[in-house]
């Protein structure tokens, strides 16, 4: 396990995967490296990947948004990062082989960050982090415990900017979220 400089330049020189050849930064990850709750998205889009942080484009604002209402901030009180740390061209999803190389560099941020919850943003983390046949339609909102942290899944900021018929359930879903930080002794 690394400590978080050595983790990070190892992320920011890596050439495990070919999406390192259409990069323009690494997008690492941001927040508070000592929060109880993380974040974990699929990878960046096309407006992270030039500016090297997670959820600065429209999806981003939004989770801004998401995070206001469970009282959550993304620069004191909590740690968003992504499955694979570079964009996949086209925004298409993140390759099995692509999130294969990546996977080490956010098991090495958990160790580092210790989170009580993970929230995975949309089916893609949820597959990866919870079980491979997670259905996200059916199943967001559950909370699983592995391994000592609290799990969850809700939809992507993405999705619910294209189909905002899935916002109230999401609402539900953050209100829980909210309550279930407290009950667990999360510090927000
Ligand atoms: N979508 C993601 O899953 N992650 C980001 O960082 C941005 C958009």
């Amino acid at each position: 396990m690394l400590e978080w400089e050595a983790l990070e330049s190892a992320c920011d020189n890596c050439t495990r995967c070919g999406l390192c050849e259409t990069r323009h930064h690494v997008v690492f990850g941001i927040g508070n490296r000592n929060a109880d709750i993380l974040f974990v998205g699929e990878g960046p889009g096309e407006q992270e990947d030039l500016k090297g942080e997670p959820f600065v484009g429209p999806a981003g604002k939004l989770l801004d948004e998401m995070l206001c209402i469970m009282d959550l901030d993304r620069n004191s009180n909590c740690y968003i990062a992504n499955i694979v740390k570079c964009r996949p061209p086209q925004n298409r999803d993140p390759m099995e082989t692509e999130q294969d190389a990546c996977i080490g560099f956010l098991r090495n941020q958990v160790a580092l960050i210790r989170p009580k919850a993970i929230v995975c943003l949309g089916r893609i983390a949820a597959m990866r982090l919870i079980r491979p046949d997670y259905r996200i339609t059916r199943e967001h909102g559950q909370w699983v415990e592995k391994n000592g942290i609290w799990m969850t899944a809700i939809y992507h900021p993405s999705a619910l900017l294209r189909d905002v018929s899935k916002r109230p359930e999401t609402f539900e879903d953050l209100l829980s979220i909210r309550e279930k930080l407290r009950e667990i002794g999360a510090v927000v």
